[in-house]
Formats: structure tokens, C-alpha cells, sequence
């Protein structure tokens, strides 16, 4: 098929289920950006060239599956003409990819995260040319040789999502081996390497399984244990029997097996790369939505990055286990962690309160109340809220925090825009990765109504690249509406 017939397997032309609410400004901004919605498969893995896929090697060390590729990165650094001395930005910065990229090419980032994961990655990663090969040969031959003491009762924290997530034996381990590298002389390097070899172990070493949209539990946890249990007393069949793994790792093992993969990677990178470039990595834990008013204006020649989607997916359940292990370990803390995330999740309580305040207290209050009102006045953005208001008194939507969220979602996401439009220089190009979405019938082009509110600050609608892979529709909404196209898609806008 040509790709110009191919294309409108990609674009909706009905966005309300059966034609129950408004849509007649998202069909206004589908057809707007038509003319810069380009079908690729510029994006996929397989492009990645063999010396690149070496060092790809590097990307692969913290296990996360949200990040995208290096190959993505490269390809934009290229296209953009970003060169060694230019400032990069990711203010929602994961696993670190666009950083790491950045670094290889001697081009300067300031990225940002709230997840202290992010932390542990970047600070693993960056170091990859300062590690000493023979350091980490000891400390893989020191820890294999490490014993639980027989008298040693201390267990790693747990909250109540996580309670009881590994075997008693691997409990203690984990708080030992947690002990034995804080109080060792090893360098900051080999002990931010281990704290990440450590925090890939856990889910292998726990009877738990990221799942997506929760935390899977194994059926030989005290919990799920317990759980039947009372299902039984109840009357009631015990849950199926669900094994993630075989058997359930041990810590000591896993975190050999992790530092030795990451001993072969650093040795490879390490030897090919003598001329690995020297650029800055300015990372700090926090809100983008905090950390990018402060930031000085017409700094940045290209951000890259993709935010959490508007999809109800909740990091901080996902990676409770690493998030409780590295000091989130109370459930307030969570809470505290879910609630600044950018509002992607039924929980997420609105931020207009606490950033009014902070831009006050920066002396910005113009600025807040002007970016208030590009969000209260955009189009698209009513229509959508309308609409879904609209599927809620129908009760159409199974849950009603789903409203809350999708106003916080992009509410949240123009302060980000704003302020990287401040941010960004003359000419700068801004690459954002994200996915349509459908809730009770009602398409949100996603990709659309944040280019549109991008144009409403300033910036020019550039490019709207589609994946070939369109994102599922759930099975739920597929039998109640039909099917229809969800846009996996890169936005691209240009500071005049
Ligand atoms: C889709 S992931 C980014 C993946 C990244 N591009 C990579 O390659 O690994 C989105 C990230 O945004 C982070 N995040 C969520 N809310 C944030 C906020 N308010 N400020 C900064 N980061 C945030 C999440 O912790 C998550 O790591």
C-alpha cells in the first residue's frame, strides 16, 4: 500500500463513540496538522548500527521499560544539527537515554527526574569511563565471598504495597549487602554501580512482577498465601497458581550475575571508546514542573524527551520494590511521590494550588496567570473535558478521577511547555514522545491538543511523526465502541 493511502489507518475521523459528545475542534485540529503528520519506521531498533548497539549496551543497564532508544536520540541530534558545546534538555529524564546520548556525542544536558531510580542510573552510567576494571574485579571477588552472619536479623524496609515482596532469606541479604558497601572504602564509582547491580536484582529476587499497570505477586508470597487463606474460610476458590519464575533468585547471586554483566560492557566501552567525549550531565531529583522556572531563559538548542503518559500508568507502584529500597519507605513518602508525578493516574490531586504559590514566591505571578489562561482558553482542551464530563454523568467512565487526571495531565504539561519555550533559544526544536488515548468513547489526541497548546505559547507545529505501531485498544473500550486509531506519535516544535 502507499504511504499515502497507509496514513489514513492513522487518522480519526470520529472521535466521540457514536457521536454522544462534541468533536468538532479535534476534527478541526486532525485536519489543522495533517499536512505535518508523517507515517515512519525511521525509529526502530533494528536501525541501530553496530558500533552504536555496542555502546547500546550502556542504556540496557537499568532495567526500564519505559525508556525509549538511543537510536531515537542519535537520530534527532543528527537531523537537528546538535553538536558537541550545545545544551540539551530532558526534563523527564528515566533511565537517562537522551543524557547518555548527549554525553557520547560531547554535547551537554540538564535533565531531571523525581525518581531517585533515575539517580542511581545516571549516576551508574555516567561514570562509565572513570570506572577502574580492577576495582570491580575485587569488589565482584569481595562480595562473592560475603556470608550472612548467623545472629543477623535486620530485613530491608517494606511498605504496605510491598510487604513480605522477597523470602525471608533474601530480606536480610538485602539490608547486608545494603550495609556491607556503604561501610566499605570502595569509590563512589564501584558503590553507585553496585547500588544499581542491586536495584536490577530486586524484582528477580522478590515474588513479584511489573505487569504493566501493577505489581504481580507470585502465589507462594506470604500475601497472596494469606489472601487464600481467608478465600477459603470465606468459601470462595483460592486465586489460580501463579509462578513469575522458576525459582525465586537469590540476592548474592543476582547481584554477581548484574555486576559481572556490567563488568563486560565497561570493559568493551572502556577499551573502544578512548576518545569518549567530555561533556556536562546536570542532573538534579526534583519536578520538572519545580526546577524549569528556575532555569535561565534561551539556554537550550533542543530538548528531547517523552513524558509519562495520560494513561493511568502509576510509576510508584511499578517500582515500589526499588523505590521503597532506595529510602521511600514510608507510605507517606509514597504518597508524596505519587502526587508529583505529572498527573497521569486517578490519584493525582490538581498542582494549580502549590505552582500559583511557588510562582508567586519566584516573583512569576504574570507568568502563571498567563499560562493559566492559555490552558483555560484552549479549544481542543475544553471540547475534551466537555466531552468526558459528559460520558461521566452517562456514567461511561469507570472511574471518575479520569476527568481529574486528564485536566491535571495537561494542565501540568503546558507549565512544562511554557517554560521550556522560555527555556529554549531562537531556532531550538522541541521533541516529545507520547500516546494517544481513548476514555469512555472519546478520543484525546494527545499528540494534537499538546501540539495546539505548544502553538497557543509560541512555537511553530514542525512535524507530527506516527509509528507504524498504533497503541492497543483496550479490550474494554473495544467491545463497547469499536476500534479505532490511537497514535503513537513524536511531536515536533520549533521556537521562532
Ligand atoms: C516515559 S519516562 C521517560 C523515559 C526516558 N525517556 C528514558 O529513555 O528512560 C517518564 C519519566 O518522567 C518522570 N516524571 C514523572 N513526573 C515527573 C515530574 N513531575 N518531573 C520530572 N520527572 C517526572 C518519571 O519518573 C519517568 O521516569
Amino acid at each position: 500500500m502507499e504511504e499515502r493511502d497507509l496514513i489514513q489507518n492513522y487518522i480519526v475521523d470520529n472521535f466521540s463513540a457514536d457521536n454522544v459528545c462534541e468533536q468538532k475542534e479535534r476534527l478541526k485540529a486532525e485536519n489543522k496538522y495533517r499536512d505535518i503528520l508523517e507515517l515512519t519506521d525511521k525509529f526502530n531498533r533494528q536501525s541501530v548500527s553496530f558500533q552504536l548497539s555496542k555502546k547500546d549496551a550502556l542504556h540496557g543497564w537499568l532495567k526500564y521499560k519505559e525508556g525509549f532508544s538511543a537510536n531515537l536520540v542519535n537520530t534527532f541530534l543528527k537531523d537537528y544539527g546538535i553538536v558537541a558545546g550545545n545544551n540539551v534538555l530532558d526534563p523527564f529524564m528515566g533511565s537517562g537515554t537522551t543524557a547518555l546520548v548527549c554525553q557520547m556525542n560531547g554535547i551537554n544536558s540538564v535533565d531531571y527526574d523525581i525518581m531517585p531510580i533515575s539517580t542511581v542510573a545516571i549516576e551508574a552510567k555516567q561514570n562509565i569511563m572513570r570506572y577502574d576494571v580492577n576495582e570491580i574485579k575485587t569488589l565482584i571477588k569481595n562480595f562473592g565471598m560475603q556470608f550472612l552472619p548467623e545472629q543477623y536479623n535486620k530485613r530491608t524496609p517494606y511498605i504496605r504495597i510491598t510487604d513480605t515482596a522477597y523470602p525471608e532469606n533474601n530480606e536480610k541479604w538485602l539490608q547486608f549487602s545494603k550495609e556491607w558497601i556503604e561501610k566499605s572504602d570502595y569509590s563512589d564509582e564501584a558503590k553507585s554501580l553496585f547500588k544499581l547491580c542491586t536495584i536490577n536484582s530486586l524484582e528477580e529476587c522478590s515474588y513479584t512482577s511489573k505487569k504493566g499497570q501493577y505489581l504481580g505477586w507470585d502465589s507462594r508470597s506470604k500475601k497472596v498465601i494469606e489472601a487464600n487463606r481467608q478465600r477459603v474460610e470465606k468459601g470462595k476458590k483460592p486465586f489460580p497458581k501463579c509462578h513469575f519464575r522458576e525459582d525465586i533468585g537469590d540476592v548474592k547471586n543476582t547481584i554477581l550475575k548484574e555486576l559481572k554483566k556490567a563488568l563486560v560492557d565497561i570493559e568493551n566501552i572502556q577499551s573502544d571508546y578512548h576518545d569518549y567525549p567530555r561533556s556536562s550531565i546536570t542532573y538534579k531529583e526534583n519536578s520538572a514542573l519545580f526546577e524549569l522556572p528556575k532555569m535561565q531563559g534561551n539556554y537550550i538548542d533542543c530538548v528531547i524527551t517523552s513524558p509519562p503518559y495520560c494513561n493511568r500508568y502509576d510509576y510508584t507502584r511499578t517500582y515500589a520494590l526499588e523505590l521503597v529500597f532506595l529510602g521511600v519507605d514510608t507510605e507517606e513518602k509514597m504518597k508524596q511521590m505519587r502526587q508529583s508525578l505529572l498527573s497521569c493516574t486517578v490519584e493525582s490531586k490538581p498542582k494549580k494550588e502549590v505552582l500559583m504559590t511557588f510562582y508567586r514566591e519566584i516573583g512569576e505571578t504574570n507568568r502563571y496567570n498567563y499560562i493559566e489562561k492559555v490552558i483555560n482558553e484552549n479549544p481542543v482542551l475544553n471540547e475534551v473535558i466537555d466531552a468526558l464530563e459528559k460520558r461521566n454523568n452517562m456514567g461511561e467512565l469507570n472511574n471518575n478521577g479520569v476527568i481529574r487526571m486528564v485536566k491535571g495531565y495537561f494542565s501540568d504539561l503546558t507549565f512544562i511547555f511554557a517554560e521550556l519555550f522560555r527555556v529554549c533559544k531562537s531556532g531550538a526544536r522541541v521533541v516529545f514522545v507520547n500516546d494517544n488515548v481513548r476514555y469512555g468513547g472519546e478520543v484525546i489526541p494527545v499528540d494534537y491538543l499538546c501540539t495546539s497548546l505548544a502553538e497557543d505559547l509560541g512555537f511553530i507545529p514542525e512535524k507530527v511523526y506516527c509509528l507504524h505501531q498504533q497503541k492497543g485498544n483496550s479490550s474494554q473500550q473495544m467491545a463497547k465502541y469499536g476500534r479505532v486509531a490511537l497514535r503513537k506519535s513524536i511531536t515536533i516544535w520549533r521556537k521562532p
